[in-house]
């Protein structure tokens, strides 16, 4: 999946390597907060490198979907509650966040976005520790089509002129 790249998970003594995809932000959380939110548990965060550099990388951070986020009981039915087999659709269902992910510059428009997507999904359905029935994401405006293109849909339309729009993929299309 990650052909010529070494897939690592962060640890508290990983020396990272340079990074640039171009959104300081992005940027900023791997070198400044990546450490801090895994000693305090608040995300993990996965590396992609080569000798050199970082090729990418993304952390993942516990979420849900609740029908307050819709709050209306056909739309919920229709969108999301209506995939899974109990008859009494449940108020949320457990999901997980892919809080921030980037590549690096010289490494964009060859598929690695793609590739963690799909590592994701399989990571989260294969073996499992937990339920988890979503891939969620607070998906920037310039990075929607990567999410469209990888079967994310948008959850509603009330942040459709925010910075980021919130969308999920649903895992349960995965058998
Ligand atoms: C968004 C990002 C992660 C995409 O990674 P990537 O490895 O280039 O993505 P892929 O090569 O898998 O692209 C798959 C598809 O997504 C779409 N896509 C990706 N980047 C795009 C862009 N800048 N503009 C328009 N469409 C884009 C295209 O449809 C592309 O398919 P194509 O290359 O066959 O046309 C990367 O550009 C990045 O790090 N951006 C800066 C940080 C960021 O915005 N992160 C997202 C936070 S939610």
């Amino acid at each position: 999946m990650f052909e010529g790249f070494e897939l690592i998970r962060l640890a508290l003594d990983t020396e990272i390597k340079p990074f640039t995809c171009g959104d300081s932000e992005i940027d900023g959380f791997l070198f400044d907060d990546a450490k801090t939110s895994l000693k305090d548990r608040t995300s993990v965060t996965y590396i992609l490198q080569d000798a050199e550099k970082t090729i990418a990388y993304w952390n993942y951070i516990n979420d849900k979907i609740s029908y307050t986020q819709l709050n209306n009981e056909e739309k919920w039915y229709d969108r999301i509650a209506s995939a899974f087999t109990k008859d009494i659709p449940l108020r949320s269902y457990p999901a997980v966040k892919i809080g921030r992910l980037g590549v690096h510059i010289d490494h964009k428009r060859q598929g690695i976005g793609t590739a963690i997507l799909d590592y994701t999904k399989a990571l989260f359905v294969d073996n499992n520790r937990t339920g988890c029935a979503f891939i969620t994401v607070d998906a920037f405006q310039k990075s929607i089509s990567l999410y469209e293109k990888n079967g994310f849909s948008f959850l509603s339309n009330a942040d459709r002129k925010g910075k980021t729009r919130l969308m999920y993929y649903n895992l349960e299309s995965i058998k």
